[in-house]
């Protein structure tokens, strides 16, 4: 009965990956009679894996070779989570910023995003034109690419959410907002990069406080001055802004102007 309560002691638990030096993740078991192919392998070791694969035996009830065995296996497991991760990122992510190299601060947010979720506050990237703040964001997306674990996520510039987002015949913009909510890490690009209508300031705040009040990580850029986002973003929507971000202040000039040939 699925709604049976279970003594914490009788429940079913995970592997414990730390203890065999494996990032977290969700992993197939290997096969314990491949063991046998193993250097070192024996039945009576594959018998033992079997067992603490079942979670009828500890691991330190395994020799050095079966763990080793064991570790192998999902350490293998765990880079091929890895790569499909950065592969998915490479495919999403627009072609100019597909080179973003996350810097340590980048690598440590996504870090804390992975490992908590929802207790780990947004990013709110700030400074103006051409200073890379998209470039940024992006690098950030790819850092927790790089983590390995599997994370959702969704990047839109604000002007291009609205567009998504617009009432049209025969689209369900209601289950559109959902899916965009929804997502583990949201990026949006660009707020208030244009006057906000009533009907756009609405959406930005339905989408803002449904993140806020699900304490989910997002990251947000704007060209807009810290001082100035209340004007233009609005009391609701900035008020949530600062209590839910950390600011990233990118100085400098327009990079755009060094690049142009
Ligand atoms: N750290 C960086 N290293 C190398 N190139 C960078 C870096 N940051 C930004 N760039 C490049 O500088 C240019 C401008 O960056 P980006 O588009 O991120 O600026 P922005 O702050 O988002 O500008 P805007 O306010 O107009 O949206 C891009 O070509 C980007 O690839
Ligand atoms: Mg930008």
């Amino acid at each position: 009965m699925s709604d049976q309560w279970i003594p914490p002691s009788q429940q079913r638990r995970g592997l414990d990956l730390a203890a065999l030096g494996v990032p977290p993740g969700r992993y197939v078991h290997p096969d314990a009679s491949e063991f046998l192919d193993f250097p070192g392998g024996s039945r009576e070791g594959s018998a033992r894996i079997d067992s603490y694969l079942h979670r009828e035996i500890e691991l330190d009830a395994l020799q050095p070779t079966e763990v080793e065995f064991v570790r192998q296996h999902f350490l293998k497991c765990a880079e091929e989570q890895r790569r499909k991760c950065i592969t998915h990122f490479e495919t999403k992510v627009p072609r100019r910023y597909g080179a973003a190299d996350p810097n340590p601060i980048a690598r440590a947010w996504a870090q804390s995003v992975v490992a908590n979720p929802d207790d780990t506050r947004s990013l709110l990237v700030v400074g103006p034109t051409g200073t890379g703040k998209t470039h940024y964001a992006y690098s950030v997306l790819r850092a927790i690419a790089e983590t390995g674990r599997p994370t959702s996520w969704a990047a839109y510039t604000a002007a291009d959410l609205y567009a998504q987002l617009r009432p049209r015949a025969g689209r369900d913009s209601e289950a559109t907002f959902e899916s965009i909510s929804g997502t583990d890490v949201l990026f949006v690009d660009d707020l208030g990069a244009a006057k906000l209508t009533e009907w756009t300031e609405e959406v930005t705040y339905r989408l803002i406080n449904h993140r806020y009040e699900q304490c989910r990580p997002g990251i947000f850029t704007s060209n807009v001055p810290p001082g100035q986002l209340r004007d233009v973003l609005g009391e609701r929507i900035a008020s949530r802004l600062t209590e839910m971000c950390e600011r990233v202040t990118l100085k400098g000039d327009d990079r755009r102007k060094g690049m142009a040939a």
